[in-house]
């Protein structure tokens, strides 16, 4: 029987392998049939999604993405890819009135300028393959705002606008690029700084906010592997709500 979700023979990067929606991914692209390059900073942690992975020859590297020459060295270590998932990013709330430099480049450092750069210097590098498929990882938050999440929301949101011109860009070469916006996923991304999951009074708030309840990391890496796959070959320069609001 035809499977259009196969991944079977593409090689596919996903950054932040090493916790929540990433990892999930990392796994799932694995039982697909794809090879899985996994990338991300802890390295225990990353060894864990890794040990998960099915099949062989899967790699994996650890880098900072924010620090240009281990972006450096991980692009020089890639294969050519059919496909990418930026997962990394990272979270913190600040409220308007507290905003100071320095927390902007700090969000816009994981969240925007990673996955932009380093979409060019594999672009440069003849790392990304015709037909590729690049994924970003934006929130849902760009469409309905949340105190505390001007930055969040300012990063993500420049990253969805250049995820359209890429796709305008590269669609000569059959390459694709596509966002998903998911609602609240349980992950260690909304954890207390304490590293204790949310409360079960705070899931229950969230859960009446979505109409499905808070997503877990499974349900964005399903969407991710529809968007990786041949069967939306035909879908570019959009964006992907998940758990709706
Ligand atoms: N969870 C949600 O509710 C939610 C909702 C909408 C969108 N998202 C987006 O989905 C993506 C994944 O989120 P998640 O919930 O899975 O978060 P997570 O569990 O906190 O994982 C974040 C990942 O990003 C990596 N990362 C952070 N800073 C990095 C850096 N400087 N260099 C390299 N890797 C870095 C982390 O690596 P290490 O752990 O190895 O440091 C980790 O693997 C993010 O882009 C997030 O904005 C999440």
């Amino acid at each position: 029987m035809i499977n259009p979700f196969t991944l079977s023979g593409k090689t596919i990067l996903v950054t932040g392998a090493s916790s929540g929606i990433g990892k999930q991914t990392a796994i799932l692209v694995s039982r697909a049939g794809a090879t899985v390059c996994t990338t991300g900073r802890d390295a225990e942690r990353l060894q864990e999604t890794f040990d998960q992975l099915e099949g062989n020859s899967h790699r994996m590297m650890i880098a900072d993405l924010i620090v240009e020459a281990q972006m450096d060295a991980l692009v020089e270590e890639l294969p050519a890819l059919n496909g990418i998932v930026h997962c990394a990013g990272m979270v913190n709330p600040w409220p308007v009135k507290f905003i100071l430099q320095e927390h902007i480049d700090r969000i816009f450092a994981i969240n925007y300028h990673a996955p932009v750069n380093l979409t060019g210097k594999l672009l440069r590098k003849k790392k990304v393959l015709n037909h590729a498929s690049l994924l970003f990882l934006s929130t849902i938050a760009t469409r309905n705002p949340y105190v505390g999440g001007a930055l969040y929301s300012g990063a993500k949101a420049a990253l969805e606008a250049y995820a359209k011109t890429l796709a305008l860009e590269l669609v000569n070469k059959g390459i694709r690029a596509n966002c998903l916006l998911p609602g609240l996923v349980d992950t260690p991304m909304i954890a207390f700084p304490s590293g204790e999951a949310l409360q079960e009074e705070a899931l229950e708030r969230y859960t009446k906010r979505y109409p499905l309840g808070v997503g877990q990391p499974e349900d964005v890496a399903g969407a991710i592997l529809y968007f990786l796959s041949d069967a939306s070959k035909w879908v570019t320069g959009t964006t992907l709500i998940l758990g709706g609001e």
